[in-house]
């Protein structure tokens, strides 16, 4: 009992800063609209009647964002928990709602996507919703050809290039399940997920553009499928001309495959709890779990969410930034947009090639109105400074969002000052993998507190409980957690039901909210109300006696100018159990003398309060993060504990894990 208590995590910070929503914002919005039709006056009401009415919501949500081909007679079933099934005994098909039907329509000549290449010598490429159509439809019947069926998986290992979303969609528009494996893991890392998923198929490219230069990604999966038994076929799609081996039999080129294809194919109509995809996700053991996503409510939710919190409009031009290998890139640059008939942006590269003004100018060429990216990536531009935003044209740019990572309050403000001209709302979203949308986002109608995800959306209910189930109170924090259940959560773990029901059911199983769901966060609402998210339940510091997030600390010391970028570890402490130890990076022309040390000290202790003052400050030239950018505190931890860090080849930056010293 008393160590369940426990659970709660202290507040340390209160932001009192409130960014209002402009009125022209608000009284255009999608959801505005909506609310008018439906009566509601305030945006707390609406919220929470969606939430209390969550199944009525999603069924008026389902009929409004998707055609079905049969409709469902249920709209959620709950009799297995926690298998949860949504828009049972109907029948529909993805890419039928993503391209098929704007294709049919006056959409057709619309673009789905504008690709910029990473070389500066190659062209935009423009891809019309009909265009789209016709290639899918003759990659679905070339991998028909291959003896592709309904339930076959079929991995893609691909840089970021439109042949990524047309191999998505071929595979949804048969029955086959895609399992995107981020072109930026090593062989083994695609070799381990081909194996546990048992594709049939496998689709890369010779190899992709990266800081100019061409490099090899055939190879690797050459590597990795070469003791993969399951796998019959390599399709390879030629992006770079580079030379690559070829097994005869097994390996075949895209564009010989879909050579002489009809440019038709059918959709196949699917039950809805069918498997759209497997995305692979790291958890707390290194093995990485399978998430089985469904078809059916991977229809209706990311276009949903998409369309309310960022507001889509006829005429926007979207650009989420995030890979298409990450759970991100499947519903919001993929899945949600076309589903919605919108334009999005793919670019291939890095943001600082040639230099640090890419993307800056990828949005003034392009004309795009809305950015999403992530609290990495805008300190990393931070880092550079202002001087890069200044010299391009931002002012197409009408809403900002963020997404992976707690945004400290400095970086929100610098993204909204540099990139929003110090007016534009900034959509931090919260949500995971399993959940396949926001859950906890604001709306263009809230009023924002920089670095909060401000309140549940519409249709969830998430909330904070104590290990017992007990709400907490406001002001306080514990786990986060959804006690009902949502379109596009995930269904299952790939072959692995007991490791699903542990990792997400279990500590509520017991307590009378069994069927809650543990997101595995830790989280504070603040006396408004609004979420705080502190990092992940594993990432809490005890520093004498407080349970103290790992984040916070991080956050605080970010917020000094010096700082480009921080990491926070717990080393054991006789007295007080755990000290905080942190690893910082410090922004470029700084210089890392001892008395800046001091002053970060001082720093964090006037934000958070002596208990959160670090008692060791290092300084080290660069943090080893993950492909997408999260910092990978648990290696930093191993490393300067002297423990071994295990495998660091699915990193982006290996070579910083040994520039960690040691502190014990
Ligand atoms: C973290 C990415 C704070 C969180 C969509 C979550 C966030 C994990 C936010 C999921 C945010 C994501 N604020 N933390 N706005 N968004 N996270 O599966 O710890 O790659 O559990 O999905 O990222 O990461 P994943």
């Amino acid at each position: 009992m008393a160590e369940k208590a426990t659970a709660k995590t202290a507040v340390l910070q209160t932001e009192t800063r409130i960014f209002e929503p402009p009125a022209d914002l608000v009284d255009n919005s999608n959801v505005m609209q909506w609310m008018k039709k439906k009566g509601f006056k305030t945006e707390k009401e609406m919220r929470s009647w969606c939430s209390e009415n969550y199944v009525e919501f999603w069924d008026e949500m389902a009929k409004k964002y998707v055609d079905w081909f049969e409709p469902y007679t249920t709209v959620m079933d709950n009799s297995e928990m926690p298998y949860f099934k949504w828009f049972t005994g109907g029948k529909v098909n993805m890419t039928y709602n993503a391209v098929d039907r704007h294709a049919a329509s006056d959409k057709k000549d619309k673009l789905a996507y504008i690709f910029v290449p990473e070389p500066t010598d190659q062209e935009t490429q423009k891809i019309t919703y009909g265009e789209l159509a016709k290639e899918v439809n003759k990659l679905a019947n070339g991998l028909k050809s291959l003896g592709v069926e309904k339930d076959d998986r079929v991995s893609l290992y691909m840089p970021m290039i439109p042949q990524l979303p047309i191999a998505m969609l071929a595979c949804a528009k048969i029955g086959a399940i895609h399992s995107i494996v981020f072109s930026g893991f090593s062989a083994k890392g695609f070799g381990d997920r081909v194996k546990d998923c048992e594709a049939k198929v496998a689709i890369t490219t010779d190899g992709f553009y990266r800081r100019g230069k061409a490099m090899p990604l055939k190879a690797q999966a050459d590597e990795a499928i070469a003791d993969a038994p399951s796998v019959e076929h390599l399709v390879v799609y030629k992006r770079t001309g580079i030379d690559v081996d070829w097994k005869d039999g097994r390996d075949i080129w895209w564009d010989d495959l879909i050579e002489g294809k009809s440019d038709e194919c059918e959709a196949v109509p699917l039950d809805p709890e069918h498997r759209l995809f497997i995305l692979y996700t790291s958890g707390t053991t290194g093995k990485p779990k399978g998430i089985e996503h469904a078809v059916g409510g991977y229809c209706v939710a990311p276009a949903q969410t998409l369309d309310w919190v960022f507001d889509i409009k006829e005429d926007d031009i979207w650009w989420c930034t995030a890979d298409i290998g990450w759970i991100t890139g499947h519903s919001y640059i993929v899945y949600g947009p076309l589903v919605l008939g919108c334009t999005s942006m793919i670019y291939e590269g890095s943001p600082d090639y040639p230099d640090f003004g890419r993307w800056y100018k990828i949005i003034e060429d392009n004309k795009v109105t809305i950015i999403y990216t992530a609290p990495t990536a805008i300190r990393m531009l931070m880092k550079q400074g202002s001087k890069w935003p200044e010299k391009y044209d931002l002012t197409s740019l009408r809403l900002l969002g963020s997404v992976g990572e707690p945004i400290n309050p400095e970086a929100w403000i610098w993204y909204r000052k540099n990139f929003g001209a110090d007016k534009l709302q900034i959509m931090d979203t919260w949500w995971q993998t399993e959940s396949g949308t926001f859950i906890n986002s604001p709306l263009p109608i809230t009023p924002l507190k920089p670095g909060s995800c401000t309140f549940p959306l519409p249709g969830y209910n998430a909330t904070i409980y104590d290990e017992l189930g007990n709400e907490v109170p406001l002001g306080e924090g514990g786990n986060i957690v959804q006690p009902t259940p949502w379109p596009s959560m995930l269904r299952a773990f790939y072959k692995d039901t007991e490791r699903y029901q542990k990792e997400y059911w279990s500590v509520y199983w017991d307590t009378p909210k069994r069927g809650t769901y543990l997101a595995g966060d830790k989280a504070t609402r603040d006396k408004d109300g609004y979420f705080w998210i502190q990092g992940r339940i594993d990432d809490v510091l005890s520093v004498a006696g407080h349970r103290i997030a790992n984040a916070e600390v991080e956050s605080a010391i970010v917020a000094h100018p010096s700082v480009a970028e921080s990491a926070v570890v717990g080393k054991p402490d006789e007295i007080k159990g755990e000290s905080i130890v942190a690893f910082v990076t410090v922004i470029t022309g700084v210089e890392e003398t001892d008395d800046l040390k001091k002053d970060i000290r001082t720093f964090v202790r006037k934000s958070l309060g002596p208990v959160a003052m670090p008692s060791e400050i290092h300084f080290v030239p660069d943090l080893p993060k993950t492909r997408s950018g999260k910092i990978m505190r648990r290696v930093i931890k191993a490393q300067s504990l002297g423990k071994p860090t295990g495998d660091v080849s699915a990193l982006a930056n290996p070579e910083a894990v040994e520039t960690i010293p040691l502190i014990v």
